[in-house]
């Protein structure tokens, strides 16, 4: 087996790995897109799936990659391929490390620029020029700054140098530095927000959207919308939580802390959207109109809200810090693997991930003015173009397929004693009921909701 620990460093204690984790998993998953998709998917009926596919697929495949990256102690790509010559089997294996690469690198460019959009918005908030604002004006904000690609690159280029800098300065002093200040304010903020708006917005109504389920609403499309949905607000499919995993110590819990870090992300989704449903029927405003429902209808709402521009601004601030720490986990992948296949040092190794993904990010935003086009994909019109295309090449496609060679990995290559060594010896009741559900559950969900939406079943 390879090193005992990373050459990259490892996290200093458990409370560590948690938080820089669950800074991973929270983010603009959980705060923008999740509200928005269960919007334009009709709510309840689409939250209860996107649950199951939490808890079957997605926190048992956290577990799968955690344990991978143990082993494995390197770079994705590089803990792929030795844990597979471990396990005697091909060092095809890696491809999956690649393609989860070039996914992050997807996801990177353009989670840069909609953290940019949230950027904007927070200076909006705290100058007040949201206040009172009419739908119309508040369209009309949304629609400029969308479509003025070079404000848009100011703000993504900010963005990126703000994720750079952490990521060069290591593991300890960077990633756990960053994990440390920001996630336990953004839980308070978090936390201040729900009681804001269960006190001052329509939380019954909110309640109701996100929890009656009608199934009839339930098109294929958006149960695999659901399922994709549960690999990107978890981090997985990708190798983010794998490069974690890598430094992680022995001793350490992976089942424990996959499932404390698993059910976070799921209670922040669900409260935040709670709180901002709460608002949004507070004022009568539409639920379905895509990812410009925090920044085009929220504001409306926050904007005619007893000390709407303090909480306004609170709301913005929290979506930058999640969005900070998720981008810091997407960078990691690359520049563990530039660093231990080029031997070129981290901050080097940082930089040109951050002008690699800084340049595919032009593409999206010349997209959102420029390129915008339509396109159906299982049916549904999508109308936001490029964007579209990479989120579902990203979400729908390499995301599942990752975490589906994560799960037949771990459950069928992987020698059951490897496995369970990486569970502390201990193969007691809960690991019998993991192991089941990664051999025989995890990839037949996976499979079936594939099979769905392209329309075989
Ligand atoms: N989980 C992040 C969010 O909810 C997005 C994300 C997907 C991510 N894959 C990742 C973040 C890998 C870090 C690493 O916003």
């Amino acid at each position: 087996m390879s090193q005992r620990i990373s050459i990259h460093g490892q996290w200093s204690s458990r409370l560590m790995f948690i938080l820089a984790a669950s800074g991973s998993v929270v983010g603009l998953g959980n705060l923008w897109k999740f509200p928005y998709i269960t919007g334009e998917n009709g709510g309840g009926a689409f939250v209860l799936v996107y649950l199951l596919c939490l808890a079957l697929v997605g926190i048992p495949i956290m577990m799968a990659e955690v344990l991978i990256g143990r082993r494995g102690r390197q770079s994705p790509v590089f803990s792929w391929q030795s844990v597979a010559a471990e396990a005697g089997a091909s060092s095809a294996w890696k491809l999956a490390g690649w393609a989860g690469m070039l996914a992050g690198l997807i996801i990177l460019s353009y989670y840069s620029v909609i953290a940019g959009w949230t950027l904007a918005y927070l200076v909006r908030m705290v100058s007040g020029s949201l206040m009172l604002v009419t739908a119309e004006g508040a369209s009309s904000i949304f629609t400029q700054l969308v479509l003025d690609p070079e404000r848009l690159l100011a703000w993504h280029t900010i963005f990126m140098v703000m994720t750079i800098k952490v990521v060069s300065r290591g593991v300890t002093k960077g990633l756990e530095q960053a994990a440390r200040i920001l996630m336990p304010l953004l839980l308070f903020m978090l936390v201040v927000l729900v009681a804001y708006a269960w006190r001052q917005g329509d939380f019954a109504q909110a309640y109701a959207f996100m929890f009656n389920s009608d199934f009839s609403k339930l098109t294929p499309n958006a149960l695999l919308t659901a399922l994709g949905h549960a690999f990107f607000t978890l981090s997985v499919g990708m190798g983010a939580m794998m490069v974690y995993g890598a430094y992680l110590p022995k001793g350490i819990s992976i089942a424990k802390t996959s499932i404390l870090v698993g059910l976070l992300d799921t209670v922040v989704g669900l409260l935040a959207g709670l709180a901002i449903f709460s608002v949004v029927f507070a004022h009568d405003l539409p639920a379905g109109d895509g990812p410009g429902l925090i920044f085009q209808t929220l504001p409306i709402a926050f904007g005619q809200m007893p000390g709407g521009s303090f909480f306004g601004t609170l709301f913005f601030l929290l979506l930058v810090f999640a969005a900070w720490t998720s981008a810091i986990a997407l960078v990691e992948p690359m520049v563990s693997w530039w660093v231990e296949k080029r031997g070129i040092d981290r901050i080097r190794a940082a930089i040109w991930t951050g002008i690699s993904a800084w340049l595919l990010g032009i593409v999206t935003i010349l997209s959102l003015s420029s390129w915008s086009f339509s396109f159906s994909f299982g049916g549904v019109l999508k109308r936001h173009g490029l964007f579209d295309v990479l989120d579902i090449l990203t979400s729908s496609i390499i995301l599942p397929l990752g975490g589906l060679a994560i799960a037949l990995f771990a459950g069928w290559v992987m020698s059951r004693d490897a496995v369970v060594e990486e569970f502390e010896g201990r193969a007691g009741i809960g690991f019998k009921l993991w192991y089941f559900v990664i051999r025989f559950i995890t990839p037949v969900a996976v499979v079936l909701v594939f099979l769905r939406a392209i329309g075989v079943v």
